[in-house]
Parts: structure tokens; C-alpha cells; sequence
């Protein structure tokens, strides 16, 4: 059961839609757009930014992260990723990472049927991330 309401998820894909327009994506075609909300309810953004060196290509979520600093940090509550067209796309193995960097295994993730989220706790089970790092380090 997903803690946001219906319209803030349509205003998600708005938003998420609306960027993927915003895409930098010569090479895939493939024109990803992200929107999240912080747990203050601030609106943050991105779009992919290939490169041609495909190595390098920068996923929407990567934006948004970028965004989320950009405005002050915070948390991570809800995320929606969609492609070019406007439907739903999963997030790729790095960015869930990122994702549970910057919102925790709580991070609502809107799942590939709209409407029904996930978390990435789900998504990434047994991640590993900055507690371990605090427990485990020799420094
Ligand atoms: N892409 C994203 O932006 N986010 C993802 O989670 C999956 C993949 C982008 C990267 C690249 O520009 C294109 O989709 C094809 O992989």
C-alpha cells in the first residue's frame, strides 16, 4: 500500500513525462525522464544524458540525485521513472543503488503497472550501504 496519494503519483508522471521530453539520448533513443518528491514534499527532477562514450551515459535517477543536491539534499520518499512513451521503466542496477543511498529501503519505487509501487528494499534486497560502511571500515 503506498503511503502517497493518487494525485500526487499523477503528478509524478507529469513531471517524470515532461522531463524525459528534456532527454539527451542520441545514441539508445531511448528518452528517460525521473521525478521524485522528498519526504518534505519538494519536487525533484532528471532526464538522461548519454555520451558517446556509452560508458559514461548518466540515467535520469543520476539527475535526479544531482537535483536533490542541487536543492538543499534531504531524502528521498517516491520516485517515478518513466521512457519516452510515457510508460513506466524500471530502474537499472546503479541507480537503485543511488536510490537507496539517497531514500532507504523505504524509497517508493512506482512499479511497471502504474499504480502498484514497490520499495527499493525490494528492489535490492541485502544492499549494501552507508551503515555498512560505518560498521565495517578499518579507518
Ligand atoms: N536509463 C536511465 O536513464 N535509467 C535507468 O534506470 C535505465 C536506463 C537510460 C540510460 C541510457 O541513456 C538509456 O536509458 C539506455 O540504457
Amino acid at each position: 500500500m503506498s503511503e502517497l496519494r493518487e494525485s500526487q503519483w499523477q503528478y509524478l508522471l507529469g513531471e517524470a513525462r515532461a522531463a524525459s521530453t528534456r532527454s539527451y539520448a542520441p545514441y539508445s533513443q531511448l528518452r528517460v525522464g525521473a521525478a521524485a518528491l522528498t519526504t518534505t514534499d519538494v519536487l525533484v527532477v532528471g532526464s538522461n544524458v548519454e555520451n558517446a562514450s556509452y560508458g559514461l551515459t548518466l540515467c535520469a535517477e543520476c539527475a535526479v540525485v544531482s537535483d536533490l543536491a542541487r536543492l538543499g539534499g534531504g531524502r528521498l520518499k517516491a520516485i517515478m521513472v518513466v521512457a519516452g512513451d510515457g510508460c513506466v521503466l524500471t530502474p537499472c542496477g546503479r541507480c537503485r543503488q543511488l536510490l537507496f543511498e539517497h531514500g532507504g529501503a523505504q524509497l517508493e519505487v512506482c512499479g511497471e503497472t502504474y499504480g502498484a509501487s514497490t520499495t527499493v528494499g525490494e528492489l535490492l534486497p541485502g544492499a549494501f550501504g552507508p551503515v555498512d560502511l560505518n560498521e565495517r571500515s578499518e579507518r
